[in-house]
C-alpha cells in the first residue's frame, strides 16, 4: 500500500514535471523579461484576483484570466475585487507624468508591467486593454498540463511589453468561401491570443456578396449563391453544387462585440468598384453591358465591373456603405480598389461621357480609366467622411491618384507604400512575398492540401520589416502604421484548412507586429513555437506542424 502510494506521488509530481516550467518568453516576446529562477512564488487553485469592480471592462479582463490560467494548468482562481491583499492583483496605474505634471506622449495604451515576487503576481497597466495583453502573456507563459494541476511554480519576474506598431492585423476572405460565425469568432481569438488588433474581414466578392444590406434585400440573398464552383485551379470541370452564405446584420454585430470584447477592432471591406460580379448578378444595371452576370464560379480577376459612369452605382455604393457604418463602428472602412480591368469602361459610353464631363486627360502617370476610379474613390471617401471614417484602399488607388485621406495597404510588393508614405499617406504594408499566407508554407506541395501556388514559409513572414529602413527616411517611416497577413480562401474551404494556413505564420508576423528588429531571432522563435503547440492543442485549434 505504502508502495502504491509512493509510486502515486512520484507519478503526480512526473505529471507536473512533465506540464514543464513557466516561460514569460512567449510569442510575441515581450519587450524585456527578467527572470530571478532562485526565487519563486506559488500560484495555486483558491487563490483570489484582485480588480477593480467598479470597471466592468477590467472585471471583464479578470474574468479572461481565471478563464484561461484553468484552461491551461487546471488551476482555479477566484475574482476576488478589492481585495487588497489578493496573490493576484490587476491595477490601473495612472499615465507616466512629465515634471509638468502633464501626461508623457506618447503614452502608450497597451503597454503593461507583470511582477511576480513574494507577494504574488500584479499587473499593472495605464489601461484596461493592456490588462488583456498581459493575461493572455501569462496565458502563453503557463505550462500546459494534460492533467489539472493544484498549484504552478512562478519565478519572481518583471516583464514588460508594448507593441512596435499601432496597427497589426490579419485578413480573412470568406467571399471565396464561406465560413459560419463561430469559425470566425475562433479566427478572432487566434488574433487576440497573439496580440494582433485588427480583422480585416473581406466581405464581397465576384464568387458571392456576403453582407446583408437591408435596403435592398435580394443583394445578399442572390448575390451570396453561385450554382458551381470550378474544381482545382480553373480546369474546366465544375461540381455542380450550389454554394452560398451570408452573414445578416445581426451576425455582424455579434462578431464586432465579440472581437471588440478581446480589443480587435473589424475592418470590413466592400471592394469596389471591381470584384463586384456577385453584385452585378442582383443589379445587371449597374454594369457597363446591363449582364447577365452570373455569381462567378471560377476563380481569377473578372472583368465584368460596376459601371463608373451610371450614377445609379454612386447611389448602390452609398446604400451599401451606409447600412456597413450603421453596423461596424471601426474608423477604417475598406473598399478594395484591387484588380479592377477597365476593358469594359473602355468601351461604354456611360463610362466615357463621363470621363469627358469631368475633363479628365491623361497625364503620362494616370490613365483616364484610373482617374475615373480616382473619381469613384473620391465620391466614396467624403461620403464615408460624412459618417466620421477613413478609407484604407488596396495599392491600385495609388494608380490614379490618392484621394486626400486615404490608407494605402500595400500588397504588390511594397512598392505603393514606400510611394504612399513618400506622399504623407497612412500606410499598412502586407506584400504578397511575405504577408500572403494563402501560398504555400512548405516546398513540397504533396505535404500540404491544394492551394493557390507560391512559397511563403514562417521564417519568411518572420524576416519581414515593415519600415523599409534604407528606403524610407525617419520621417516618412512615421506614416507606417504596421503589418497585416491576408488569408484569400480561393482554395481553402474548410475551418480546419484555415487554422493550419493561419498558424504558426501568426506567429511569425505577431513578432512583426510587436518586437523591434533587434529582438527578433527565428531560432530562439522555433523553440518557442513548441509551447505555443501545445497551447494550440490544449485550445484545439488546428496547425501546420512543420516549420519552414
Ligand atoms: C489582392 O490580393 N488582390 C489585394
Ligand atoms: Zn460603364
Amino acid at each position: 500500500m505504502k508502495r502504491n502510494l509512493a509510486l502515486l506521488m512520484l507519478l503526480l509530481a512526473c505529471g507536473s514535471l512533465w506540464a514543464g516550467q513557466v516561460d514569460f518568453r512567449t510569442i510575441p516576446l515581450p519587450l524585456s523579461v527578467n527572470v530571478d529562477d532562485t526565487k519563486s512564488f506559488a500560484l495555486s487553485t483558491g487563490m483570489g484576483v484582485a480588480y477593480d469592480a467598479s470597471n466592468p471592462e477590467i472585471a471583464r479582463n479578470a474574468q479572461f484570466l481565471c478563464t484561461w490560467v484553468e484552461e491551461v494548468t487546471g488551476i482555479r482562481l477566484k475574482l476576488t475585487p478589492d481585495d487588497k491583499h489578493a496573490s493576484v492583483r490587476l491595477s490601473i496605474a495612472p499615465p507616466r507624468k512629465t515634471q509638468k505634471g502633464v501626461a508623457a506622449v506618447p503614452q502608450d495604451d497597451e503597454a503593461y508591467t507583470l511582477t511576480v515576487d513574494a507577494k504574488g503576481l500584479a499587473i499593472s497597466a495605464v489601461k484596461p486593454v493592456a490588462l488583456f495583453r498581459a493575461a493572455q502573456t501569462l496565458r502563453k507563459a503557463l505550462p500546459v498540463s494534460a492533467t489539472p494541476l493544484n498549484e504552478v511554480s512562478l519565478p519572481f519576474a518583471t516583464v514588460k511589453d508594448r507593441p512596435r506598431f499601432v496597427y497589426r492585423g490579419a485578413h480573412f476572405d470568406t467571399a471565396r468561401h464561406f465560413f459560419s460565425v463561430d469559425v470566425i469568432k475562433r479566427y478572432i481569438d487566434m488574433l487576440a491570443l497573439h496580440g494582433c488588433n485588427q480583422l480585416h474581414w473581406h466581405l464581397t466578392e465576384d464568387q458571392g456578396w456576403r453582407f446583408e444590406v437591408k435596403a435592398l434585400p435580394e443583394l445578399a440573398k442572390q448575390g451570396s449563391v453561385r450554382e458551381q464552383t470550378v474544381l482545382g485551379r480553373n480546369t474546366g470541370v465544375f461540381d455542380g453544387q450550389r454554394y452560398g452564405g451570408y452573414y445578416t446584420q445581426e451576425q455582424c454585430r455579434e462578431i464586432v462585440n465579440y472581437a471588440a470584447e478581446r480589443y480587435v477592432n473589424v475592418i470590413p471591406e466592400i471592394d469596389l468598384p471591381g470584384h463586384m460580379q456577385g453584385a452585378l448578378h442582383v443589379y445587371p444595371n449597374l454594369g457597363c453591358t446591363g449582364g447577365p452576370y452570373p455569381v462567378w464560379q471560377m476563380w481569377g480577376v473578372s472583368q465584368e465591373v460596376l459601371c463608373a459612369g451610371n450614377p445609379e452605382t454612386l447611389t448602390f455604393l452609398k446604400t451599401v456603405l451606409g447600412e456597413l457604418c450603421d453596423v461596424f463602428p471601426s474608423k477604417f472602412i475598406h473598399i478594395g480598389g484591387d484588380e479592377c480591368p477597365k476593358v469594359r469602361w473602355k468601351e461604354c459610353p456611360k463610362c466615357q461621357a463621363k470621363i469627358k464631363e469631368l475633363g479628365l486627360t491623361a497625364d503620362g502617370k494616370h490613365s483616364v480609366e484610373n482617374q475615373l476610379q480616382a473619381y469613384i474613390n473620391h465620391e466614396v471617401e467624403m461620403y464615408l467622411a460624412s459618417r466620421g471614417r477613413d478609407i484604407i484602399g488596396w495599392d491600385e488607388i495609388l494608380e490614379g491618384g490618392l484621394t486626400p485621406g486615404a490608407t494605402v495597404m500595400s500588397w504588390r510588393g511594397v512598392k505603393g507604400g514606400v510611394e504612399a508614405a513618400r506622399q504623407k499617406h497612412r500606410v499598412i504594408m502586407s506584400p504578397n512575398d511575405y504577408c500572403y499566407i494563402d501560398h504555400y508554407q512548405l516546398k513540397d506541395p504533396w505535404k500540404q492540401p491544394l492551394g493557390i501556388g507560391g512559397y511563403l514559409p514562417a521564417s519568411k513572414v518572420y524576416s519581414f520589416e515593415p519600415l523599409q529602413p534604407g528606403t524610407l527616411s525617419d520621417d516618412e517611416q512615421q506614416y507606417i502604421l504596421g503589418a497585416q497577413v491576408n488569408l484569400w480562401t480561393e482554395y481553402i474551404a474548410s475551418p480546419e484548412h484555415v487554422f493550419y494556413m493561419l498558424l504558426p505564420r501568426l506567429d511569425a508576423i505577431s513578432e512583426v507586429q510587436w518586437c523591434t528588429p533587434e529582438n527578433k531571432n527565428f531560432d530562439d522563435f522555433k523553440l518557442r513555437l513548441q509551447h505555443m503547440k501545445q497551447l494550440y492543442d490544449n485550445i484545439g485549434v488546428k496547425y501546420c506542424k512543420d516549420l519552414e
